[in-house]
C-alpha cells in the first residue's frame, strides 16, 4: 500500500477532511512510512482505541530521535533529558497507575461547580474584549478575542495575576512548539526548558502565597485537593499548572474561531440561532464535531491489538485520528454538512475514557458566551477576507478571522 499521508500531505496540512474520507476508505488502519506510524481514521477504531489500555500515552524517550544538528550534541542531550522528565509528569502523558490518582486529585479541584461559577468572569471578559469595536467596523477576531480570551480564562481560573498573562502564553507557546516539532534542534530545546523552568518558578512563588492565603481559585483547590488519602506534591501541582495552562488555551482558541467561522460561512444556521438561542448548547457541540479544535491523540503500543484486519505491535506509535472519526459517515449521516440541529452524544473532540479531557466544560463555557455575545451585538456579521489556516497536522487552527461587524 501506497504511503497515503505522503500522498496527501499538503491536504492534510490545510484542508484535511477530503484526505481523511479517501484514507477511511483505502485504508482505514494505514501505516505511513513517512510518518513512522499507524493513522487511524474510522470512528469506530479511534473511540475504541483510545481508551484502550494495551496502548500507552506516555511520551518517554520520543524527543531524542527528534533532535538534529551539528555535534557536539552534549548539552542540548542534557537538557532534552530535563524536558522529558518534566513532561513525563503531566497527567496526560501518564499511565495508570499514576494517572489514576493524579486524575482522582484533580477532579476534586477542577469541578463542573468551579467552572459554572466562571460564567460571570467570562462573560464580562467577552464585553470588555468587544467593547472597542462598533457596527461596520473589520475586526480580527483572532487577534482581538479568540487568542486573549482563553488565555486570559485559564490564567485567572489557576489564579495567576491578569498583567501575566502574556508572559505565560509565551512560555506555554515555546512548549507547544517544541511538542509539535518534528525537528528539534539545540536552540529550541535550550528555549523549551527555559520556558519550563520559567512556568514552573512562577507557579511556584503563587503556591506560596496561597499556602499562606488561601483564594477561591484552582491553585488554592490544588494545594487543598485530597482522594482517598493522597494529596498532591508540591512538584504534582507544578506540572498540572503548566498542563492546564498549556492544554487549556489554544485548543479553546480553535474551537472558538472554528465556531465562529462555521456560523459566518452558513448564514441560515447563524439567524437561526439568533432566533432560537436555546439551540446554543448544539451548535457548540455541532462546531466540535465538524471542525473538531485538536485532530490527532498519540499513543504507542505496549500490548499487541489486532484492529481493522493490522496487527498493532508493541512499540509502535499510533496517531488516532479525531478529526477524520468525527466526520465518518458511517458514524454521523451527512458528516461534512454544518447542521446545528443534529442530535450530538458520541462524538469525541475531548477524547474518551481515562484520558477524557478535564478541561471541556470551561471550553464549552467559552465558546457558548463567545457565540451568543457576538450574535446579540452583530447578528449580520459578515467575513470580510478570506481566511488562511495555519499549517498543521494536530490542530485546526486560523491564521487571522477578519469580520466585519454589522449590526
Ligand atoms: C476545545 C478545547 C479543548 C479540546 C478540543 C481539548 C481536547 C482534549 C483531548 C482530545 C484530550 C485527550 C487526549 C488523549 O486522549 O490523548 C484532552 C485531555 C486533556 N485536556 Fe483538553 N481540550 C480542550 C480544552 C481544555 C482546557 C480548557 C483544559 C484545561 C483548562 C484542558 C485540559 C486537559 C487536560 C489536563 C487533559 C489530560 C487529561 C488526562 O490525561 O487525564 N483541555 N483534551
Amino acid at each position: 500500500m501506497q504511503d497515503l499521508l505522503a500522498k496527501f500531505s499538503s491536504q492534510l496540512l490545510t484542508n484535511p477532511y477530503p484526505a481523511y474520507h479517501v484514507i477511511r476508505k483505502l485504508d482505514p488502519v494505514h501505516w505511513s512510512d513517512s510518518w513512522q506510524s499507524w493513522f487511524v481514521s474510522r470512528y469506530e477504531d479511534v473511540a475504541s482505541l483510545i481508551k484502550d489500555q494495551r496502548l500507552s500515552v506516555s511520551q518517554v524517550g520520543k524527543f531524542s530521535s527528534r533532535l538534529a544538528g551539528e555535534e557536539p550534541l552534549e548539552e542540548a542531550r542534557e537538557q532534552l533529558k530535563v524536558v522529558e522528565g518534566w513532561l513525563s509528569s503531566f497527567l496526560l502523558f501518564t499511565d495508570p497507575p499514576a494517572h489514576t490518582r493524579l486524575r482522582g486529585l484533580i477532579s476534586k479541584a477542577f469541578t463542573p461547580r468551579s467552572v459554572e461559577l466562571q460564567g460571570p468572569v467570562v462573560q464580562e471578559r467577552v464585553d470588555r474584549l468587544l467593547a472597542p469595536f462598533q457596527s461596520g467596523q473589520v475586526v480580527d477576531l483572532m487577534e482581538h478575542l479568540a487568542i486573549p480570551l482563553p488565555v486570559m480564562t485559564i490564567a485567572d481560573f489557576l489564579g495567576s495575576r491578569p498583567q501575566d498573562f502574556r508572559e505565560l502564553a509565551g512560555w506555554s507557546h515555546d512548549l507547544a512548539s517544541f511538542l509539535g516539532n518534528d525537528e528539534l534542534t539545540p536552540a529550541s530545546v535550550a528555549r523549551s526548558l527555559q520556558s519550563l523552568q520559567g512556568m514552573a518558578s512562577y507557579f511556584q512563588v503563587l503556591m506560596e502565597e496561597r499556602r499562606l492565603e488561601p483564594q477561591d481559585d484552582l491553585m488554592s483547590r490544588l494545594l487543598q485537593a485530597q482522594h482517598e488519602g493522597s494529596t498532591l506534591k508540591e512538584s504534582e501541582i507544578l506540572s498540572m499548572c503548566i498542563l492546564l495552562f498549556g492544554a487549556g488555551h489554544d485548543t479553546t482558541t480553535n474551537l472558538i474561531a472554528n465556531g465562529l467561522l462555521a456560523l459566518l460561512q452558513h448564514p441560515s444556521e447563524a439567524a437561526r440561532l439568533v432566533r432560537e438561542p436555546e439551540l446554543l448548547e448544539r451548535v457548540v457541540e455541532e462546531v466540535l464535531r465538524y471542525d473538531s479544535p485538536s485532530l490527532i491523540a498519540v499513543r504507542s503500543v505496549v500490548e499487541e491489538v489486532e484492529i481493522g484486519g493490522k496487527t498493532l505491535l508493541p512499540g509502535d506509535s499510533v496517531n488516532l485520528c479525531l478529526g477524520a472519526a468525527n466526520r465518518d459517515p458511517a458514524q454521523f449521516p451527512e458528516p461534512d454538512r454544518f447542521n446545528i440541529l443534529r442530535e450530538h452524544s458520541h462524538h469525541i473532540p475531548f477524547g474518551k475514557g481515562i484520558h477524557f479531557c478535564v478541561g471541556s466544560f470551561l471550553a464549552r463555557l467559552e465558546a457558548r458566551t463567545v457565540f451568543a455575545s457576538l450574535l446579540r451585538r452583530w447578528p449580520n456579521s459578515r467575513l470580510a477576507r478570506p481566511v488562511e489556516r495555519i499549517p498543521t497536522l494536530a490542530f485546526r487552527r486560523l491564521k487571522h478571522l477578519h469580520v466585519e461587524l454589522l449590526a
